[in-house]
């Protein structure tokens, strides 16, 4: 019996991928894990919103395994707020997931604390499970703060929650000059940081939780930031366009899971 629990890889598309390209892709992920199932992972995909029927019908229709995800969704339930999603909607889609205050949000759409913790609890209640993103800026790394960073976004959004929920909970470390960069953090920033999160996780009686890490991931660096970084999976954001690239992750995080039992 082991305790480790299992890799979990997703792939946040972005604002990349239209409803032809994401059926493409589905049919190509789904054709590779008939053939090399990963059968220690749990892999989701996270598409634009208008790709998602698609991603679910294939799945349903393919059997593949794989859940779906959504990269944002408004903290109400209905009404007059043009251009949202709400959790109801999401989950009238088979979706799983949901990323909350992911870098790129919380920088351009003024996503907040508040707003994360709104969505983040808005999310737990409809039943959704979430990934709540958090990372810092160069700035905050190069002058050594990147700990008190993290523990602040993690406490604004998770202190209180209702034990209920907590299972529903994934963390993922982006460092924002990691993400798109091609800069990856080290595998020794990596391990210290999870370290850290962890701790912070246990305080607010979240230990259980998953930790991811996210910025440039690849099929290249995913062993080592697994093995010595101690994450329990990544969220990838350009790797996960390509089938072949994003499966290397996928059978990376299965082979290690192997190993480490
Ligand atoms: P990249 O893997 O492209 O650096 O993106 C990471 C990310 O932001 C995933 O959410």
């Amino acid at each position: 019996m082991t305790t480790t629990p299992k890799p979990l890889v997703i792939g946040n598309w972005k604002m990349n991928l239209d409803y032809v390209e994401a059926v493409h892709l589905g049919q190509q992920l789904g054709v590779m894990l008939k053939n090399k199932p990963a059968e220690h992972t749990d892999i989701v995909v996270v598409p634009p919103f208008v790709d998602i029927r698609s991603m679910t019908s294939i799945i349903e229709s393919e059997r593949i395994a794989m859940d779906v995800g959504a990269q944002h969704v408004s903290a109400y339930d209905n009404g007059a707020y043009t251009g949202e999603i709400s959790t109801t909607m999401l989950k009238r889609l088979n979706v799983q997931w949901v990323l909350v205050g992911h870098s790129e949000r919380r920088a351009m759409y003024d996503m907040t604390d508040e707003v994360v913790l709104s969505t983040l609890q808005a999310v737990v209640r409809s039943g959704l499970k979430v990934v709540l993103c958090v990372g810092e800026a160069l700035s905050v790394r190069e002058a050594n703060e990147q700990n008190d960073f993290v523990t602040q976004q993690l406490k604004s959004a998770l202190e209180g929650l209702d034990e209920k929920f907590h299972e529903l909970v994934t963390v993922a470390y982006e460092p924002i000059w990691a993400i798109g960069t091609g800069l990856t953090a080290s595998s020794d920033q990596v391990g210290a940081m999870t370290i850290h999160l962890r701790s912070v996780l246990a305080q607010l009686s979240l230990g259980a939780a998953r930790v991811l890490y996210g910025g440039s991931v690849n099929g290249e660096n995913a062993a080592t930031l697994l093995g010595e970084g101690g994450v329990d999976g990544f969220l990838v954001g350009g790797a996960s366009l390509k089938a072949e690239s994003f499966m290397s992750i996928i059978q990376t995080c299965d082979d290690c899971y192997d190993v480490k039992r």
